[in-house]
Formats: structure tokens, C-alpha cells, sequence
């Protein structure tokens, strides 16, 4: 049995399509026939005037998995294709033309892919890369739980930035870790290179920095959680903390935008023969040469290193990206 209302034939579409704008269909079940009567299923108890009753209906066989199958034709070749899934919350960017259809589009969403909330994503703020988010879907905390390569991280997408696209680069550099090797990740955010590495390697101790207290916070529960003894936070501005630690085997610099700046810090307490996975971007054309560069003036300063490999890992815009570059401590 189902919920459903009872519609004269003649306005059936248009009270379906009232129902789907209000995010009141019920799209587990197909619409039945009653002789010049349709029924339409439903998640409400009344609608436009109609009180809801119940019928054997059909279940829907076909799972709609693309939310653009629910929104008007004459939408859709401006709606994205993908947006990021952070445990049960989706961040979504739109693009000008259809951002006034937030909230239809974040139900759509929402609905398709079983989230808790759908946030609108206006862009990345300051130095600690926070995101501009907006709920267009769903309601409650932004903090979520998010699951990768066997570890369980708490997240929170409105205070502190996380990239689940970076889930294979996480475990390249963690199948890169040998046993015993001292790990410092500079611009740790909520740990998930020290806490994959952690699950897969087995480092002598990792080191997560972040000028964020937010993601000191977090970084703290999921290390807890985790039982991750090895991994240490620290709250403090990257370069003037890794001089405290102990010499690394291996930095990681994610801060796409300015981790260039701060090379010269994290060659200093390396190693020799020590690796730096470097991100930054570039536009397509000047990669290899401003990478080169950099590496180059390390040397003028009395700090030999080697680029290792330059991978391009993400696309920034239409001509730039951002790299992965792993350099050689000389
Ligand atoms: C792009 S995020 C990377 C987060 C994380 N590595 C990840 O993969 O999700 C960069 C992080 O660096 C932090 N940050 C920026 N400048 C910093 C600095 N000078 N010292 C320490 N942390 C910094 C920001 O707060 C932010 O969390």
C-alpha cells in the first residue's frame, strides 16, 4: 500500500509537477489509474485541497540516481554533473544562471543521492580555505562523518576545508611511507593524510599542523577515535612550528595556493634523501617552468633538492590545474 492522492486526469500533471516542486512526490512508487482518475504518490497527507488516501501502487523498479532527471528539460545544460559527497552532506557550486533554483535543485539532490544536507558552495575564503556554503537542502549541523580508504574522519565542510577528491593521492603518498619514517604535514586540515598514512603505513610518528582551531578540533577527535597514537596535532602557523619538530623523512605542503612560499621551511627540516609532495597551481603551459623554477631558487638559497615526478591531479580551470610535485631533499 501506498500514500497517494486521488487527481482528476485532466489535472494530473500539473498537481505532479506542484508535488515534485514542493519535494512532496513519492518517487519509490509509480503513479496508478482509476478509471478518469490518477493516483499520485505521495510523502504529504493533503495537497492543493486533496486528502491523501491509501492504494495498492506499483514500486518503482528504476531507482532515479541522476537528480536531473528531476528537474525541468530546460534546465539541465546548465546544471553540474558531479558535485562532492563529505559523509551524508553534498556541496554543490552552480552556475549563475540557475543559482535562483537553489532549493529545487538542492532537493533534487538531496533526494537522489539520500543526503542528510545539500550545501551551495560560493567559493574558498582567506588563508584557511574555508568554504562559503549555504543550505539549500536539509537542515542541522554541517558536521558530518566521512568515510575513506578504512578510516572514519569527523568533518565539518563550513569551518574547515576537506577535499574528498584527494582520497587517491592520500593513499599514493601513504603507499609511499616506510616503516619508521618521521611524517610532517604542514597544512594538515582535519588530519586525512596523517590518519590514511596511519591505516595503511607505518610511520615512527606524524606530525599535523594547522593554523585552523577548527580543524585542531576535529583533527583531535579523529585521531581519538581512531587510535591513532602516532599522529600529533599541533595549532600554529606552519613555519614557525616545523622548526620544533624533528627532522622529516617526508613533508606534505597542500595549500595549493601558497605552499611554494613555505618550501624553504620544509627543506630546511628534512633529511637528506628526505621526499616533499609539493601542491600548487599552475596554468597548464607554465607548469613544468615555474615548477622548475621554484626548485631552482631552493638551490641559490644552499638547499639542494631534485623534482622526482610532476603529476597533474585536479583541474583549477579550464587552462590551470593543480599539480603534484614530489621533490628529492639533495
Ligand atoms: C587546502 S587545505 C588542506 C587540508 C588538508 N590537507 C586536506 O587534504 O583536506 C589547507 C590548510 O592549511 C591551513 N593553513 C593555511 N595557512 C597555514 C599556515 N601558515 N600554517 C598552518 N596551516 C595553514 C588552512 O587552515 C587549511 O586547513
Amino acid at each position: 500500500m501506498a500514500r497517494c492522492l486521488r487527481v482528476p486526469k485532466e489535472q494530473g500533471e500539473s498537481v505532479r509537477s506542484a508535488l515534485m516542486d514542493a519535494g512532496l512526490l513519492d518517487l519509490g512508487h509509480r503513479i496508478g489509474r482509476d478509471g478518469d482518475h490518477i493516483l499520485i504518490p505521495v510523502l504529504c497527507s493533503s495537497f492543493d485541497g486533496y486528502e491523501a488516501e491509501q492504494a495498492v501502487l506499483a514500486e518503482n523498479e528504476r531507482r532515479i540516481t541522476d537528480y536531473r532527471e528531476l528537474l525541468p528539460e530546460s534546465m539541465r545544460e546548465s546544471l553540474p554533473t558531479s558535485f562532492d559527497v563529505i559523509g551524508d552532506v553534498v556541496i554543490v557550486k552552480l552556475k549563475d544562471d540557475v543559482v535562483k533554483h537553489k532549493r529545487k535543485i538542492g532537493d533534487a539532490i538531496g533526494r537522489t543521492a539520500d543526503a542528510r544536507m545539500v550545501l551551495l558552495d560560493t567559493g574558498v575564503k582567506g588563508d584557511m580555505r574555508v568554504r562559503d556554503l549555504t543550505p539549500i537542502y536539509g537542515k542541522g549541523s554541517t558536521e558530518t562523518v566521512h568515510r575513506e580508504s578504512g578510516v572514519s574522519m569527523a568533518v565539518d565542510p563550513a569551518t574547515v576545508y576537506f577535499n574528498p577528491r584527494l582520497a587517491t593521492e592520500r593513499l599514493r603518498i601513504a603507499a609511499l611511507v616506510e616503516d619508521g619514517e618521521t611524517v610532517i604535514d604542514m597544512f594538515a586540515g582535519v588530519a586525512p593524510f596523517p590518519l590514511v598514512i596511519c591505516r595503511h603505513a607505518r610511520p615512527k610518528a606524524v606530525y599535523a599542523i594547522d593554523m585552523n582551531p577548527e580543524a585542531k578540533r576535529l583533527m583531535d577527535i579523529n585521531i581519538k577515535k581512531g587510535g591513532c597514537d602516532r599522529i600529533f596535532s599541533i595549532l600554529g602557523d606552519a613555519r614557525e612550528e616545523i622548526v620544533k619538530l624533528p627532522p622529516a623523512d617526508r613533508v606534505i605542503m597542500n595549500l595549493p595556493q601558497s605552499a611554494g612560499d613555505f618550501l624553504q621551511d620544509a627543506l630546511r627540516h628534512m633529511k637528506k634523501g628526505g621526499t616533499v609532495h609539493l601542491y600548487s597551481i599552475h596554468e597548464r603551459s607554465e607548469a613544468e617552468r615555474e615548477i622548475g623554477e621554484l626548485v631552482g631558487r631552493m638551490h641559490t638559497m644552499g638547499l639542494p633538492c631534485e623534482i622526482n615526478g610532476i603529476r597533474e591531479m585536479k583541474s583549477y580551470s579550464p587552462t590551470s590545474a593543480v599539480y603534484a610535485t614530489d621533490i628529492l631533499r639533495g
